[in-house]
């Protein structure tokens, strides 16, 4: 489709520095005589990535509108810069009362990155612009956005069959985001371990994935002594939920996904401080992006085996609640002091880690909001990485570097394990202040020494606190890169 021909509510073209229409905008103006040129040339297209500019009833266009979209310096473009400018268009279009545009998608890409993945990202950024959650709120504002359709326009470069999976890829991807940023947002009084289990069995319905969910008494005859004693002091009952997808062949084995599913962390008897309580609601983000992740992969029918653990409880004080200096028998046969309560999250990945080497995995990842330790270390951009198997780490360094949902790999090294010491057991739950994360990591190591695994700490990367309080929907789009990569997808 030639883009000055296109009949839509508004056309999107891409700005380079000054007055430097990327390509096929520059066909554009030529059919508009140079008006969109002549309209830069005002000066009201700031040159900072991601800046707008909106032109109405351009002569020669077919479009209503022309929606500007700057980039930023040619020499200086690069993934950053991209975001940037996806985030000023998508912003841009919520504004609009245009039922459909046309973004010309091969003038945004970036060096050394693909059509596809450019196709991709536009989709998800896009998409991560029109997300609400509103569904708690009697008067919805606005109350519907207009966009209902977006065309991607690829002039120039052959419609490739990768650029038809990238989009297939990235609407999957999308929904899957939405489902973990959904069940991050709930309220721990609607997002229960029960809510959290039909949620998986809508997803097993819908997709036909195999579902079992194992409830208390389950766990009991296992002997999930460390996940039971986390949820003692709650009302919720507890569950462990196990949902498979099969897209590859029977004989390839699977690859495994924990996610921490604590619906709400009070710290129990270890009673967390009140500031900021209500975000622990927040600490059930590995959980939500475990079914998001298979969400995508089951939608999209990707080639790959996975199976999701999902151990899922509330962490409250009360009568029965677990005391500072109980001893519990994990699903392992290893015994462990818990000095804190309020470290439940490696209590309960440690028994379903356990349990996921009964699926003979190729790899196991856990994705947890493991420790305010993290947030400290990393902050709110980049997730942190252990692994016992490097080989491992590097494609999850690579997948998270592909999805632009980034990780950095920390040690896991046995110096620190003697931080884990206890008087009256295999192990303490804790490691003291120093190197926090490490030593969560290096309590979960002692469960996964057969399996290649690795741990992904979310805690700073899950949700974003402050005024825009929200779920990200992190990792999602790694893990689903993650699993595509190890089925063979490059592109
Ligand atoms: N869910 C928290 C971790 C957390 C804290 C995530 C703040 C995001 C923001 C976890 O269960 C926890 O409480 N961890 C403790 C561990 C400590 C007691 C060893 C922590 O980080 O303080
Ligand atoms: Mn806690
Ligand atoms: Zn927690």
């Amino acid at each position: 489709m030639s883009p000055e021909k296109a009949k839509t509510g508004c056309l999107v073209l891409a700005v380079q520095g000054g007055a430097t229409l990327a390509r096929a905008a520059q066909a554009a103006d030529r059919a508009a005589k140079g008006a969109l040129r002549h309209a830069l040339a005002g000066g009201d297209l700031a040159e900072k990535a991601g800046s707008t500019l909106l032109l109405r009833d351009v002569d020669g266009l077919g479009a209503e509108r022309v929606l500007l979209v700057r980039l930023g310096e040619r020499d200086k473009y690069d993934v950053a810069a991209f975001r940037e400018a996806l985030r000023g268009l998508g912003a841009a279009l919520k504004g609009l009362g245009a039922k459909d545009v046309v973004l010309l998608v091969a003038d945004f890409a970036v060096g050394g990155r693909g059509l596809p993945w450019t196709v991709r990202h536009a989709i998800l950024g896009i998409r991560d612009a029109f997300y609400r959650f509103d569904q708690l709120k009697t008067q919805k504002k606005p109350a519907a956005p207009a966009l209902a359709a977006v065309t991607l326009a690829i002039t120039g470069a052959p419609l490739t069959l990768q650029a038809q999976a990238a989009l297939k890829e990235a609407v999957a991807t999308a929904d899957g985001i939405d489902l973990a940023r959904t069940l991050g947002n709930l309220p721990a009084n609607l997002c229960t371990p029960s809510h959290l289990a039909d949620e998986a069995r809508k997803l097993a319905a819908q997709f036909k994935l195999g579902i079992e969910v194992l409830e208390r008494r389950d766990m009991e005859k296992l002997g999930m002594g460390a996940l039971l004693s986390v949820t003692r002091g709650s009302r919720q009952p507890p569950k462990l939920i196990v949902l498979r997808y099969n897209g590859a062949s029977k004989k390839k084995k699977p690859l495994v996904l924990v996610g921490k599913g604590i619906t709400f962390d009070t710290g129990g008897i270890s009673l967390k401080p009140g500031g900021d309580m209500d975000e622990m609601k927040f600490d059930m983000s590995g959980a939500g992006s475990v079914l998001g992740a298979i969400r995508a992969l089951a939608s999209m029918r990707a080639p790959v085996n996975v199976v999701g653990v999902v151990p899922t409880c509330e962490n409250m004080p009360g009568g029965e609640a677990t005391r500072p200096g109980d001893v519990v028998t994990t699903l392992s046969g290893q015994t462990v002091e818990i000095l804190n309560t309020d470290a439940e999250g490696r209590l309960i990945l440690c028994d379903a880690l356990t349990y996921a080497a009964r699926f003979d995995p190729e790899a196991v990842v856990d994705i947890a909001t493991l420790t305010g330790a993290c947030v400290i270390a990393l902050g709110h951009v980049a997730t942190g990485l252990f692994a016992n198997d490097q080989k491992l780490a590097d494609d999850i360094l690579a997948a998270g570097d592909d999805a632009w949902d980034r990780v950095w790999q920390m040690p896991l090294w046995e110096d620190y394990q003697e931080q884990l010491r206890s008087n009256f057991a295999d192990m303490a739950n804790i490691g003291g202040r120093p190197a926090g994360s490490v030593t969560a990591a290096c309590y979960l190591a002692r469960f996964t020494r057969k399996l290649r695994w690795a741990h992904l700490d979310i805690a700073g990367t899950a949700w974003r606190s402050g005024r825009d309080k929200g779920s990200t929907g992190r990792p999602v789009p790694l893990l689903v890169r993650l699993a595509l990569r190890q089925a063979g997808r490059r592109a």
